[in-house]
């Protein structure tokens, strides 16, 4: 089986390609194809996964190329995992919106419009040349923002393009670790768009144990998103809202902090890889040691303003620190397509009838069984209205991206940024959309 990893000279290559080398089952993936843009990253990371697959017997077989079209020849699976404009367009997208009062952040509000808009053609493109190289290839997204990506791959694809996110399976294996579940055997009701979905059960044979745990004060704050909602907002709810929805539920504190902040989280690692592929280039350096030094300084900073804004010095458990979510349901995934084993996941796919509210095509985050025919939702209860609300907006938002970037329609760009709830008025998105023309090359396509 053949993996080709597009953005393949990423800094979250290593994380995937650890995970390959421990999987002996059969039909595993033997040969890994990385493509990148960019051939001094690429290098940089092919030298941490030559020092990985050191002395482990059978590893996959890595080549690299900054050729597309070779690249997808030929390939089983293809995972996208790009970042249009780099970190650095990452933190102008979070330093643009901030600058105008509202939340400067990588996928969430007018920083996830932004990076929607110059990463949407570029996706597009992509999609199609899969279509003609690779048509019976499935393609697994990772490129952000992740719901929005996979819809418009899917207008080319189909049900062969898959979003993936760590962040439900990480909030389900926090909640059943609390509740003292095993979250293999857990069925997670989980609900939404990537980066805007609600926990709303966890069933263990039968029963469901979330009403245990909101009325259980001391287990609520004995985890992350316990302690960054509060117990009383949760039990309000009725439910554990992914940690993005902190960007709603306190949207002000979080804009404040982070204008406060002496640098976004995109600026943070914009330096901090800087330093990683300067010291992979070095040949006196291991390059697996820089990166492993990085991560771990990555990790340790994982939405630390965030905590800082709902006043939490507590952060994330040790076992959390150690990243595994992203790389483990992207290889769960091929794992399930390439043997036919049936699986249970959270995935991005288009709605049919999963999700009342949101039409069949509209690609949303829930729980699905995946086999050798791909992914298939599992019909969930519907929202309710105020959650209902928020998604259905945030979908208009994100067909306004996608009627942008399809006509380079600068009114649809425009009403994009103005119709999402967290943009409260729309000379605010006009003046957005200026200023994110001014950063940004890749969007002089509008208008
Ligand atoms: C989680 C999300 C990803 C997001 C990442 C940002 O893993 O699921 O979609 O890109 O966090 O983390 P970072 O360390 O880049 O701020
Ligand atoms: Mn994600």
């Amino acid at each position: 089986m053949r993996l080709t990893i597009l953005g393949g000279g990423g800094f979250r290559v290593p994380l995937v390609y650890r995970a390959l080398l421990a999987d002996r089952g059969e039909g595993r993936i033997d040969r890994v194809v990385l493509h990148d843009v960019d051939p001094a990253r690429l290098a940089a990371i092919r030298r941490v996964l030559a020092e990985q697959a050191d002395g482990v017997a059978d590893a996959p077989a890595v080549t690299a190329t900054t050729d597309l079209d070779a690249a997808l020849t030929g390939a089983d699976f293809v995972f996208s995992a790009i970042r249009v404009g780099g970190l650095a367009g990452r933190a102008a997208d979070e330093r643009v919106a901030l600058a105008e009062g509202v939340l400067g952040q990588e996928t969430v509000g007018a920083g996830g419009i932004a990076y929607g808009l110059r990463t949407v053609p570029v996706a597009v493109d992509i999609a199609r040349r899969v279509a003609r190289l690779a048509p019976d290839a499935w393609v697994v997204n990772f490129t952000n923002p992740a719901g929005l990506v996979t819809e418009a791959m899917s207008r080319v694809l189909g049900d062969r393009v898959i979003g993936i996110c760590d962040s439900p399976v990480g909030l389900g294996r926090r909640v059943a670790r609390v509740l003292g579940a095993d979250p293999a055997r857990a069925w997670i009701d989980y609900a939404g768009l990537n980066h805007l979905g609600w926990l709303r059960g966890l069933r263990v044979g039968g029963r469901d144990l979330l009403p245990d745990l909101l009325a259980d004060e001391a287990a609520l704050g004995s985890f992350e998103e316990g302690r960054l909602f509060g117990a009383a907002w949760l039990r309000s709810l009725g439910a554990i809202p992914n940690e993005y929805l902190h960007y709603y539920y306190a949207n002000r504190e979080t804009v404040r902090a982070y204008r406060e902040a002496e640098r976004t989280r995109g600026a943070y690692l914009r330096d901090q890889q800087a330093g990683f592929y300067t010291a992979a280039a070095r040949p006196e350096v291991r390059a697996l040691d820089a990166w492993r030094r990085t991560l771990a300084g990555r990790e340790a900073t994982y939405m630390a303003a965030n905590r800082e804004a709902a006043g939490d010095a507590g952060g994330r458990a040790p076992e959390d620190l150690e990243p595994g979510g992203y790389e483990r349901v992207a290889l769960a995934l091929m794992r399930a397509v390439a043997r036919d084993e049936r699986a249970t996941l959270i995935l991005n796919v288009r709605n049919r009838s999963a999700l009342p509210g949101l039409d069949a095509d509209a690609v949303v985050e829930v729980a699905c069984l995946v086999d050798a025919n791909g992914a298939h939702p599992v019909a969930v209860a519907p929202l309710p209205y105020h959650a209902l609300g928020l998604v259905a907006a945030v979908k208009a938002v994100e067909r306004e991206v996608l009627a942008a970037a399809e006509s380079g329609s600068r009114e649809a760009a425009v009403k994009a940024f103005a119709l999402h709830p967290l943009v409260d008025s729309v000379a605010v998105a006009r003046r957005l959309l200026d200023a994110y023309r001014a950063e940004h090359p890749g969007l002089a396509y509008l208008g």
